[in-house]
């Protein structure tokens, strides 16, 4: 077994052990992925105040996120085609995270399907809806989620269109990957990985197919997005989901203050500061410097949650010492999936603890509602000043 001790460790084992198409879709930002880079490189930007003599005793990461008990001010994120990186492998994330008492969200584009998580888990999910144009299928995805007992529903706001990542279209990107000859050559070193697909529950996208008709390549995100999301998705219909779904609604994908400002409007339980990983629009601000300015708006009256750039305990510190009441983390429990599935995904949630604990710690705090801007040191024109 080998040592790990940061998500990078994971990550590394995660691109030896899982098919190029796969990695280089969970690793790609879309257009010169300026704002993928950003959204990392601005976290390290911010540095943190080191106190002392502080009692240290009887520390906790313990919080709420939606008024549900978190172990940690962390969520895993919606990530499609999780079932891609590792067998069942929302499954397997879902149980790490339930293990781990931190919410789990389920996308729209897994592939295990809204059941079959439900049924391996106990505690309740969240799931990540994106809005289709078939209205009919709408209303039972979403009938679905409600049947599954799913706590709350997280719509994504920001990919009414595809991003282009650029390798996706070079690797062909497919759920089940289509057996071409470069990819066959590739899945032929990933020997581990191919034997738990062949056991694996599923291996296309369990909540779509069977479930909707009209779409050319039933394998294809590039072409179930293109041909079945709704691109006419406006607060009007967002408003009417909220009154559709009845319970809490999470709105990912806010970067601009006017736009959390409409979200409060239509009565969101949370937002979501987001640029989709850097997958959407490339050329946003990182979501840690589209935060204060969101808080600034609406701080006082909606839930801010961010994800976006969190790869360490120490990027969930800086983002809830500004203001952030919870994080979200896809890419670091994507890699440790892939690296060492189950078992994986806890590591990267224990790493991530274990790095928010001590820089709390280290931090002078105890306790997540002590964590504030004053132990942040922040660059003085770090919003930037924009015309
Ligand atoms: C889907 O959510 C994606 O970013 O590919």
């Amino acid at each position: 077994m080998p040592v790990i001790t940061n998500i990078d460790d994971l990550k590394r084992l995660y691109q030896r052990r899982v098919p190029r198409m796969f990695y280089d879709y969970a690793e790609s930002g879309s257009w010169t992925e300026q704002t993928f880079r950003e959204n990392t490189s601005d976290f390290e930007d911010i540095r943190l105040r080191q106190r002392v003599a502080v009692d240290m005793t009887g520390r906790s990461t313990a919080t709420q996120m939606v008024g549900q008990d978190v172990a940690m001010p962390v969520a895993l994120a919606p990530v499609g085609l999780t079932g891609m990186q590792c067998a069942d492998g929302e499954i397997k994330a879902a149980r790490a995270a339930e293990a781990f008492g931190v919410p789990f969200t389920l996308s729209t584009m897994s592939i295990n399907s809204i059941e079959e998580v439900a049924e391996a888990t106990s505690a309740p999910f969240w799931f990540q809806l994106y809005t289709m144009k078939d209205q009919d299928y709408l209303s039972r995805l979403i009938e679905r989620a409600r049947a599954a007992n799913c706590s709350a529903l997280v719509i994504t706001l920001d990919l009414q269109i595809l991003g282009q990542r650029h390798r996706d279209l070079k690797n062909g990107l497919s759920a089940p990957p289509k057996l071409t000859i470069p990819t066959m050559m590739n899945l032929a070193t990933k020997w581990r990985w191919g034997i738990g697909m062949l056991g694996a529950k599923r291996r296309d996208f369990g909540n779509i197919v069977g479930h909707v008709q009209g779409v050319s390549d039933p394998s294809s995100l590039m072409a179930w997005t293109g041909e079945q999301f709704d691109p006419s998705l406006d607060w009007d219909k967002i408003a009417k989901l909220k009154e559709q779904w009845g319970g809490k609604v999470i709105l990912k994908g806010i970067l601009d203050a006017d736009d959390a400002r409409m979200a409060l409007k239509v009565g969101a339980d949370a937002i979501v500061v987001s640029n989709h990983g850097g997958r959407q629009l490339d050329g946003a601000l990182s979501s840690i410097r589209a935060l204060p300015a969101i808080l600034d708006a609406v701080g006082d009256k909606v839930e801010v949650h961010l994800d976006s750039g969190i790869r360490s305990g120490q990027d969930v510190l800086k983002a809830v010492a500004m203001g952030a009441k919870g994080t979200y983390i896809g890419r670091a429990f994507t890699y440790g999936l892939g690296a060492m599935g189950q078992a994986g995904v806890t590591r990267a949630l224990e790493v991530i603890h274990k790095e928010l604990d001590v820089s709390m710690a280290l931090c002078g705090r105890r306790r997540v509602d002590e964590l504030d801007r004053d132990i942040l040191l922040v660059p003085e024109d770090f919003e930037g000043r924009w015309q």
